[in-house]
């Protein structure tokens, strides 16, 4: 939500922060905007709509060259995606610039002020009030870190601020309150970025910063402080993934690349984790064994993509370890005053490591004594830091806004905290438990396989590029993929995209069945539980009866269904829990084409934005 980079050093600051820009785009693209420092002044140059706008600017009115400079790409939240409302933003004088991730709660009453203090605000933002606050605090103290720190002070809400003054030409500022910012610690130049993808080109040494901490970056030095202006300590770390890790690699879209990328992720995720005797290690959890006997519920708290996988634990957490999990959208978590204490487990999932609703949902849990576990694909990223717990997820930076491999590994963390869970408790291990283990750990074979068979589904998908509503079913595990089927399509390709739980449908969905809708329908194992099967062949009928244009996703063998599906699509076969780890990826595949189909922008879909730091 909102990209911000800045530069300090030896390269034209203005190509630097451009190339950064465009591999943070997927934090938002309602505008974008940039300011350099050069001949003892100030010059900047901002356009509503994607980056490619600010550049063909860019090309027509050239900045002049300086090693200092500041960037940022918009997700648009106080005023609509206007030239006027871009950042950076910048004081009356035009001597001081800022950009701005997140939002400030107080602005209209800082607004007001400076107002009346004589200051003319020109844009809708909550950011510009900042610019010109830094231009008063600097008046005084010439030191645009310490003008920094005194507006830190005044502001409510969450925000990473990054700015420049032409008065302190080889210096760039940060802050952090609750959004990320990352600095990037090269020789002789030094980087501030809301991903480290912005600047991993250049330096694969990082910092952190903390909570309510003030950087100032100079060509040589980096000098971290609390808002107090107090030293603070600092951790770096090395990224340990390469720049080709954040590039297409041949592919038109990166959501391309990273559905091709699931079999690497969720072996990636299950690396080390299980032994060849089939126990599990994870001893990073930083959670002593001791304290999981204690607990005596899971509450998942998660959003959008996360929280399907979250509804799958619960299948899995309930069934191997017999113990209660509940599973709730992170935004609704705190406010129904949940029944939580320190026997509660809260799970905090997130790819970002940065959702606001899930940050404040994991607060709350803390708050109330419980002890919470996140499930994260971003190292040092906040929900990590302030959880009690962490199992990283090694997806690999996910660029696309619509989540893939992400997901999918998310689903495998999930599967090894239940059965870590199961372990430490003592669960008896039966056969079923003991071959789902040897399953998952041959499960990224069975995804590569999916995904070689993807081109009927292709086919599939831009022959319904015309209509206007896809309905998915499922049930058990199938349900929360149905849901996420309906959701990449919703967001992939614009469509009325609905799922439901199958036996749900009588109860009134049914309603909406007409000649020739297409239904996908994920059909459960029929080993196992054949009930569940027999259930949803069924529900088949019942639809298709109806009209219906059914596009069943059944495993290898199941030919109860052929009769009544107009389409399949085969996946391998797997354990009944382990389903949703191949059935998910047709549907994702299907979302893809049918955007591209439709002509939309599938890395980017409309008003959306990859990390969400706003609740
Ligand atoms: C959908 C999607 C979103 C995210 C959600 C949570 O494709 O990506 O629904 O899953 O915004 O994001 P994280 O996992 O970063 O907390």
């Amino acid at each position: 939500m909102c990209g911000i980079v800045g530069y300090v050093g030896g390269r034209s600051a203005l190509d630097v922060v451009v190339a950064g820009l465009r591999r943070l785009e997927y934090r938002g693209y309602d505008s974008a905007g940039t300011a350099v420092l050069a001949d003892g002044g100030l010059a900047a140059a901002k356009k509503a709509g994607k980056l490619a706008n600010l550049e063909a600017l860019l090309e027509q009115q050239p900045l002049p060259a300086g090693g200092t400079g500041i960037g940022h790409t918009r997700w648009a939240t106080h005023g609509g995606p206007t030239d006027v409302n871009a950042h950076p933003h910048l004081d009356n004088a035009g001597r001081v610039a800022v950009v701005h991730n997140g939002i400030i709660e107080n602005f209209a009453a800082l607004r007001t002020e400076l107002a009346e203090r004589g200051h003319a605000l020109e844009s809708e933002t909550d950011t510009e009030v900042v610019a010109h606050l830094l231009a008063e605090h600097f008046s005084s103290s010439a030191d645009l870190a310490e003008a920094m720190r005194q507006v830190c002070r005044q502001l409510d809400g969450a925000f990473t601020l990054v700015a420049v003054h032409a008065d302190e030409p080889d210096v760039v500022v940060g802050a952090r309150r609750n959004s990320p910012l990352v600095v990037g610690v090269g020789e002789g130049e030094n980087f501030l970025a809301s991903d480290v993808a912005a600047f991993i080109e250049y330096t694969r040494e990082a910092i952190e910063l903390g909570q309510d901490q003030v950087v100032e970056l100079r060509r040589e030095s980096v000098t971290v402080t609390d808002f107090e202006g107090k030293p603070a300590e600092v951790r770096p770390y090395h990224v340990d993934w390469d720049v080709s890790a954040a590039e297409k690699g041949g592919y038109d879209y990166f959501m391309l690349k990273e559905i091709a990328e699931q079999p690497k992720a969720v072996a990636d995720t299950l690396l080390g984790r299980i032994g060849t005797d089939g126990r599990l290690t994870l001893d990073e959890l930083r959670m002593p064994d001791r304290m999981l006997r204690e607990i005596d519920k899971v509450v998942i708290v998660a959003c959008g993509t996360a929280f399907h996988a979250g509804m799958i634990a619960k299948y899995a957490i309930e069934h191997w370890t017999r113990m209660p999990c509940e599973v709730e959208l992170a935004s609704e978590f705190r406010y129904r005053d949940p029944i939580l204490d320190q026997r509660t487990l809260v799970v905090a999932i997130s790819q970002s490591g940065e959702t606001m609703d899930t940050l404040m949902a994991l607060r709350h849990a803390r708050e109330q004594g419980s002890k919470v576990l996140a499930i994260c694909n971003t190292n040092g990223s906040t929900i990590p830091r302030e959880s009690d717990a962490v199992l990283y997820t090694h997806a690999g930076p996910e660029v696309a806004v619509a989540s893939t491999k992400a997901f999918l590994t998310q689903v495998v963390a999930c599967y090894l905290v239940a059965l870590y869970l199961g372990q430490v408790r003592g669960t008896k291990w039966g056969d079923e438990i003991t071959g789902v283990i040897r399953e998952l750990s041959e499960i990224s074979t069975q995804v590569g396989q999916v995904l070689e068979t993807m081109e009927p589904v292709r086919a599939l998908a831009r022959s319904l590029k015309d209509k206007n509503t896809v309905l998915f079913l499922g049930r058990h595990v199938g349900y929360p993929v149905a849901l996420e089927g309906a959701l990449k399509l919703k967001e992939l390709a614009y469509m009325h995209a609905e799922g439901f739980a199958a036996g749900e449908l009588k109860h009134g969905p049914i309603a909406l069945i007409e000649q020739d809708l297409p239904v996908v329908v994920v059909v459960p194992s029929p080993r196992g539980r054949s009930v569940l099967h027999d259930k949803i062949v069924s529900n088949i009928q019942e639809i298709r009866a109806r009209g219906a244009r059914t596009i069943v996703i059944a495993e290898e063998g199941d030919e109860a269904v052929v009769p009544y599906a107009d389409h399949i699509i085969r996946i391998p076969r797997t354990p009944v829990l382990l389903q949703p780890l191949v059935a998910t990826v047709p549907l994702q595949v299907f979302a893809c084409e049918l955007a591209t189909a439709r002509g939309n922008e599938v890395d980017q879909p409309r008003n959306l934005a990859k990390s969400v730091t706003v609740e």
